[in-house]
């Protein structure tokens, strides 16, 4: 569909069509969010009580899977939330069950989605088939996280891997999460522009006078992977750094923030006070969500670094660039653009990622 040149020195940026194309749209949906894993929230937020199921969605609005999670003992279970009698959707709220009973007709399943009872069905024939038990997702973890996916063609336990060779001495288990820091922002664009601009730190001294400060601007580093970016900002003083273990890839150097990027819309921005999960949500080919979630091991440091006000700011500065790039790409007279050789790699590994996924079968 698309074609990004792997030569960075050479390359063009996806075209406007990408951003703009309603089949293309549909297309990324399908190629792009249903084929990865998704964040659907934290275990232990999700079941701090005696609820034992909780209803959600893959990508609200956007996919809009309605799936249901269930636990039995320490065991997790991601099932679809739709009845196969006549589609009624399971569970509305949590709770806490021993049977998943449908609301409708009151056919009855397991928690692990078993079908095991429904009324006036005796004479049906050929019943129950395999398909009338509650179909199952996979559903994986990472640390507290947990992420499933609608037909998954990519290597979580890779993405992990990597993940865990920077951040293995992070106990994010011990970090506290803040609702009140915790919000949603609107932004008005297409969810690729708002990555595009996360993918790159070429934009901070322009954009971001605060976040600028904070940042060694000459020594930052984009290291891209498979399905992963990672942003490494130094310290422009010594104030506020990470205390690396010996032997730590980074063991020795003052770094303040590691922004990384999981495909296809999973980041996690990680200061020394903690870190600040970020859920890019697509609803419309102009219209995003951004969930941004705090976990805070170290407040007074968080303090120090005026963490939630910096961030609000950051955001807001990021959003005003998106938005106007959202406008500015339905110009007649802007296609493609080219890539800066030593500040946009990031940009152009997400565009190969993007053009890659596409161009799957
Ligand atoms: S839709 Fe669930 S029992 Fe009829
Ligand atoms: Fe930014």
């Amino acid at each position: 569909m698309y074609q990004i040149n792997p030569n960075l020195h050479k390359a063009e940026t996806l075209p406007t069509d990408f951003y703009q194309n309603p089949a293309v749209w549909e297309v990324a949906k399908e190629k792009i969010f249903c084929r990865s894993w998704q964040f659907v929230g934290d275990e232990r937020r999700l079941f701090n009580g005696p609820e034992n199921i909780h209803p959600s969605w893959i990508l609200e609005k956007y996919l809009d899977e309605p799936i249901l999670l269930t636990k039995q003992g320490e065991d997790i279970k991601c099932l679809t939330n739709v009845c196969t009698h006549r589609g009624f959707l399971m569970a509305q709220h949590p709770a806490q069950v021993r049977k998943l009973t449908c609301q409708y007709h009151g056919r009855r399943f397991d928690l692990d989605g078993k079908f095991e009872f429904m009324p006036e069905f005796k004479e049906a024939e050929d019943f129950p088939r395999p398909c009338d038990h509650l179909h199952q997702l996979p559903l994986l973890r990472w640390r507290q996280w947990l992420f499933t996916a609608v037909d998954p063609r990519i290597d979580f336990q890779a993405i992990v891997n990597k993940l865990e060779e920077r951040l293995y001495f992070l106990d994010f288990e011990s970090f506290t999460f803040y609702p009140e820091y915790s919000k949603t922002y609107n932004v008005q664009a297409h969810w690729a522009l708002y990555l595009d601009n996360y993918m790159e730190g070429f934009h901070v001294p322009f954009v971001h006078n605060d976040l600028g400060a904070l940042l060694d601007y000459g020594s930052y580093v984009t290291e891209t992977y498979d399905n992963m970016v990672l942003q490494i900002g130094y310290a422009s003083s010594g104030d506020f750094t990470f205390k690396f273990p010996e032997g730590h890839p980074d063991f020795g150097r003052e770094v303040t923030a590691y922004y990384v990027w999981v495909y296809p819309n999973f980041m996690l921005n990680i200061y020394p006070w903690g870190v600040q999960l970020n859920i890019v949500r697509p609803v419309t080919p102009t219209f995003t969500k951004v969930e941004f979630l705090y976990y805070i091991h170290d407040h007074d440091t968080f303090e120090l670094m005026n963490g939630a006000n910096l961030a609000e700011k950051t955001e807001r500065e990021d959003e005003f660039v998106v938005e106007a790039v959202q406008r500015g790409i339905s110009s007649r007279f802007y296609q493609a653009g080219r890539f800066s050789p030593k500040r946009e790699n990031g940009v152009h590994a997400l565009h190969q990622m993007i053009a890659g996924a596409l161009a799957e079968e």
